[in-house]
């Protein structure tokens, strides 16, 4: 796609198209991997693999934000949060910035409480989030629980079966439930319904005393990426994401 400077700063989330062009205009703009300056907001620029900097920034054009991000404890996934920082306090600038799409900036998809760590994906693509929240898809979600008592046979059992949520008459149930340790469960989920995880356990009689997502779909949190850093998710695991459907 061919696109002039001052939309490319625009649409990755650098500023209004008057900032963008300032930008520009002042010589804070540096286009290619050879780092020229470009002073021209008209300039077009092919977006396919481009590489520019903003003010020292290096930024590689992505027509659309996917992300995972290693969510650390006391981090909440709302743009407005209550008692935490947000998670979005986590990312740069211009993907929270990012305009052109329904939606400005990336969005989690779905939600991990303030005290969960682990895999959170981000995007701004709307179909994608949707793709990967909606409950007719089934996508599973694997954590990682350490639970307060001794995990016995009868509580895998019941989590495995199903258990009644207070919200629902209808059981819930893991796909999957194996013991990892005396206090450590590993549980598959492909519903998202709040606070799924410690219900259940709850309900199953125990107490989930820590809580790690280490996997969604087919995407598992790489164990090079620390708790607070983010990537960008690689155009396989998107299109592995999006179960080919994606534009
Ligand atoms: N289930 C929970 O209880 N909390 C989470 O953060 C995710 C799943």
């Amino acid at each position: 796609m061919k696109m002039s400077l001052q939309d490319v700063l625009f649409s990755q989330g650098f500023g209004t198209r008057r900032i963008c062009s300032g930008l520009i205009q002042q010589g804070h703009v540096t286009v290619g991997v050879d780092g020229a300056v470009c002073v021209d907001p008209a300039a077009v620029w092919d977006t396919e693999g481009l590489v520019f900097s903003v003010q020292g920034q290096t930024w590689q054009f992505q027509r659309r934000a996917y992300l995972m991000l290693h969510k650390p404890a006391g981090f909440e996934c709302s743009h407005k949060p209550g008692a935490h920082p947000s998670v979005y306090t986590l990312l740069p600038a211009p993907l929270r910035q990012r305009a052109g799409t329904a939606a400005a900036g990336v969005q989690a998809v779905g939600r991990l409480d303030q005290d969960t760590t682990g895999l959170l994906l981000l995007s701004d693509d709307g179909k994608f989030i949707h793709r990967l929240t909606s409950p007719r898809h089934h996508v599973p979600k694997v954590y990682e629980v350490e639970v307060r008592h001794p995990v016995d046979d009868g509580q895998l059992q019941r989590l495995l079966e199903g258990v009644v949520l207070d919200d629902d008459p209808r059981p819930v149930r893991a796909a999957a439930c194996e013991r990892t340790g005396e206090r450590g469960l590993r549980l598959t989920l492909t519903e998202g319904k709040y606070h799924q995880v410690k219900r259940m356990v709850a309900a199953a009689g125990n107490r989930v005393e820590g809580l790690h997502r280490s996997a969604m779909g087919t995407v598992t949190l790489p164990s090079d990426l620390a708790p607070g850093h983010w990537r960008w998710l690689t155009r396989d695991e998107v299109q592995a994401l999006a179960g080919g459907a994606l534009s």
